[in-house]
């Protein structure tokens, strides 16, 4: 099998292709053949200095090092105590590195079957590729933490991005709530047809001031990191929910021991379960993914680039 791949974990290292052994699935795994890969955030946090890195380096698999998370593609063999899946499946997951399993910029991954969803026949690979992180991730917050129901209102900083536009999407088109985004004045247009009802210019003023005029809210996502979590929290109702998407430092934990207990941070895990219903939504026209740039596997260190600029409006798919 082929993987971009750096070898050693010191910090600059390039991805360069590399072919490595292809792995044969033990009983409970499938070993997929990749066709498409969703770029994440959390692919070039690994490969810099920070707590996802350390984690990756202490409980993930030895060098060289892969990339990635999320992929979709077609089942090419299955363990023998593998039931629900078989030979020819259209299937999408996530990677994980805490499972000691390599990253997902490869041509073949081997995973957990319960890390894999089925796709329904004819369902876009680079679409199911560019969902598991960013829309797991939404679907936490928006219906796990925040228990949106109808007539709710969401505030999303950062809805422009990947996941806050699903964050937009599945409060609005899923759970029929109100919701408010906060973007930059190229991206207004963008989030509205997303489903936000009020659409903030973070670039014209102070973007939460401007978001207490439409609150209380009953959920505040923020998908930026670097806003005040007291703040954010000051926006909320009673019962409210403030999530931090982008929270990795100790700071950010601080702030989920402040009584009353109102901030949470979140780990997107893609699960099979959480994969289906979004699968569900895309397939019904529910649910928008947004795409917008496709590149070949072989240019995996320029997409990072591009992710680490903070300036994508969407997902970016690499392809093997
Ligand atoms: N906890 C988890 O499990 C988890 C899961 C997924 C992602 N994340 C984290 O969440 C963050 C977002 O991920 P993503 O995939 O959505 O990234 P992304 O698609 O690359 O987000 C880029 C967006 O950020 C927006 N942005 C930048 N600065 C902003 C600001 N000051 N105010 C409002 N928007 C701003 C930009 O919009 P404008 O150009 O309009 O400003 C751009 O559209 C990353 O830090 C990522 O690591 C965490």
């Amino acid at each position: 099998m082929i993987a971009m791949a750096q070898t050693t974990w010191a910090v600059g290292q390039p991805l360069v292709r590399t072919e490595m052994p292809t792995p044969t699935p033990r009983a409970h795994e499938v070993r997929v053949a990749v066709r498409a890969i969703g770029v994440n955030p959390v692919d070039w946090k690994m490969r810099n200095r920070g707590p996802l890195r350390m984690a990756a380096r202490l409980i993930g698999p030895p060098p060289p090092v892969v990339p990635g998370v999320d992929f979709a593609g077609i089942v090419e063999a299955v363990g023998e105590r593998v039931i629900d899946i078989k030979i020819g499946d259209a299937v999408v997951g996530s990677t994980n590195f805490s499972r000691g399993q390599r990253g997902s910029y490869a041509d073949t991954v081997v995973v957990g079957a319960d890390q894999l969803c089925l796709l329904p026949p004819g369902f876009d690979l680079e679409q199911a590729a560019a969902l598991p992180v960013a829309g797991v991730t939404a679907w936490m917050c928006v219906v796990e933490i925040g228990r949106i129901a109808k007539g709710k209102r969401v505030a999303v900083l950062g809805a422009s991005g990947a996941v806050g536009q699903f964050c937009v999407q599945i409060a609005h088109n899923l759970r029929d709530a109100f919701v408010a985004g906060v973007c930059s004045t190229k991206n207004l247009e963008l989030v509205r047809e997303r489903g936000a009802e009020v659409v903030i210019d973070y670039t014209a003023g102070n973007a939460l001031e401007a978001l207490a005029a439409h609150g209380p809210f009953d959920l505040v996502v923020d998908c930026v990191g670097g806003y005040s979590a007291p703040a954010c929290r000051s926006l909320l109702g009673r019962g409210g929910r403030h999530v931090m998407v982008a929270g990795e430092g100790p700071a950010d934990f601080v702030q989920i021991l402040v009584p009353p207990f109102k901030s949470r941070t979140v780990l997107g895990v893609a699960t099979r379960e959480r994969l289906m219903v979004l699968v569900e939504a895309i397939d019904a026209g529910r649910l928008v993914v947004p795409i917008t740039k496709r590149m070949p596997l072989a240019q995996a260190e320029e997409a990072l680039a591009l992710s680490e600029g903070k300036r994508m409006t969407g997902k970016i798919v690499l392809l093997p």
